[in-house]
Formats: structure tokens, sequence, C-alpha cells
């Protein structure tokens, strides 16, 4: 079956999709988007993806393409002709198309919009016990993390010196020594004393939508949670650590740069968070 893309309006086979030239999302990095994980053909977490979205948006000051609905319904439309059960759909939204100028086109112009999906496979309980490999960089990105927009540079960099390293992700420090989060992830650990923990959501980081659902999830299993910065020499001290996100649900990190942590294997609070947030997708 071939994929269909939806473009400013029209539903096309995915090959022949096309934005312009003069976008200024292609030009400018001007733009926002959100992936949202699809467990038996229904978005997780719709609604605080598109709250994110609609946040993004306001703070880059552009303007809203359509109404909520209209884009809730234009994200399972793609999901539905793509006949996807367990994916991802990616959207996004541009200031849309201008003569390339840096300051915003003084007339207003539509916001361009493009709405893609894609089956992926979850990995198996071994890949999964095995544990996924970090290193750590220096965070090089912008004060204004907390806006997800299509500027990924840092992160593309970040994540390209992981996969050469032999790692699934890199781990982002700011100049105090303290992790920030991953190059597409949310940073967790568990710690000695078998306390969880993440950093705060401010300016520093994206606040994931996954990180939020597992907050909540962490409050019903009545685990003891603190949010706060953890440098790097905790985590690779720390009993447990993890990643989060769309894409890599609960994620078990055993090894952080040279070092192992814990015994090798995926952590229990770990692989129990990871359950949760599979049974709460399951319920959704
Ligand atoms: N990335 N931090 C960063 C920098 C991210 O890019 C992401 C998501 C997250 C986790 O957010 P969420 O739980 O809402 O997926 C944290 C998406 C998946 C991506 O860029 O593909």
């Amino acid at each position: 079956m071939s994929r269909i893309a939806y473009v400013n309006g029209r539903y096309q086979p995915h090959r022949r999709a096309q934005i312009h030239i003069e976008d200024r999302g292609y030009q400018f990095a001007d733009g926002v988007y959100e992936v949202v994980l699809v467990h038996r053909g229904q978005p997780i977490d719709e609604g605080p993806h598109l709250d994110r979205l609609d946040r993004s948006l306001r703070e880059l000051r552009i303007a809203q393409p359509m109404a909520r609905a209209a884009l809730s319904q234009i994200l399972r439309e793609v999901v539905r002709r793509n006949d996807i059960d367990t994916g991802l759909v990616y959207m996004q939204v541009t200031r849309g198309v201008s003569r390339r100028d840096h300051p915003f086109p003084t007339k207003p112009i539509k916001p361009a919009v493009v709405v893609t999906a894609k089956r992926v496979v979850v990995p198996d309980d071994e890949k999964v016990e095995q544990g996924a490999r970090v290193i750590t960089i220096p965070d090089i990105r912008w004060e204004r993390c907390d806006i997800k927009t299509i500027g990924l540079l840092p992160n593309v960099l970040g994540k390209q010196q992981a996969r050469e390293a032999g790692a699934f992700e890199a781990w982002q420090v700011d100049r105090t020594g303290m992790v920030t989060e991953g190059t597409s992830t949310n940073a967790w650990i568990v710690t000695s004393k078998g306390e969880l923990v993440t950093r705060q959501a401010n300016h520093a980081i994206l606040n994931g939508v996954t990180r939020l659902s597992l907050i909540k999830l962490a409050r019903q299993e009545g685990l003891r949670f603190v949010e706060r910065p953890f440098s790097v020499e905790e985590a690779k001290g720390a009993r447990e650590a993890f990643i989060s996100s769309a894409t890599a649900f609960v994620t078990p990190v055993t090894q952080i740069d040279d070092r192992v942590i814990g015994n090798g294997r995926a952590g229990s609070l770990s692989l129990r968070l990871r359950q949760a947030y599979f049974d709460y997708m399951a319920g959704a």
C-alpha cells in the first residue's frame, strides 16, 4: 500500500508530496512539529500533543493553521489512509511561504501544514532487557528548548555522534555538568535510594508528553518521585536509568559513556514503568 501525506489541504501520495522552495520552514526552520504515537490505530495523548503544538505556535507567533478539531480529524485520517496499527504521526506547521527575508512577512500568510505517518515495530523483550547505551555530550542548543521547533541541528549532530559511538542516544549536558535531556528523548534516573528523578520542565528541556504521562503513572504507582537536575556523575552511579519519548516509550539505559548502570540489565523500576505505560496505552 502506498503512503499518503496531508499537505496544505490535500491528501497526496507520499512520494509526490511537495512543499514550496520558499517555505520558511525550509529556509529558516521557522516552524514547529509534533510526533504522536499511534497504538491500535488510536493516537495516544492526542490532547496534550495538540496543546503543546498550540503553545509552540504561540511562542513563535505563528498563526493557528486551523481549528483544533480539524487538525485532529486530519491526524486520524492520515492514520486511517496509511492503515497504521502501531506507528507514529508527524505533524509540522511552518509560518508559511514568503520571499526570503528574516523578519515575519508584513502581510499575513497561511501557515503550511504537513501530516505524515509511518509504522513502527516495538522492540522485543530481550532487546529491552539489554537496554540502551547513551553517551554524554555538551548541550549546544539555544535557550528555548521548551519550544518544539523543527530547528534540530544540534539534536541531529548529537544523535549522529551517538550512532557513530555505537550508542542509541546522547544525553546533553549543560555548562554546570547537569544532564538536560536526550537529543529526542527525556532523561530519567533511579537513585541508589530508589528515588525516581527527572529534570523539571523549564526552558532547558522539552516537556515530553510521555514524560508527563509517566509522572502521573509514577504517582499512581506510589513511587518516590522528584523533579530536579542530576549530574552526569550522579547518573553514572544511579541504580537505574531510562529515556522516554513517543518513539522510545520507556527504554531502559544500561550504559552511560563507559560506565555500566546497575547490573547491566534493564532496571526493575524502569520495566515496571514501561509496563504501566503499555497498560495506559492499551486503555487509551
Ligand atoms: N522527540 N526531548 C526532545 C528534545 C524531543 O525531541 C522529544 C521528542 C522528547 C520527548 O517528548 P515526547 O515524550 O513528547 O515524545 C524530549 C520526538 C519523538 C522526535 O523528535 O522525533
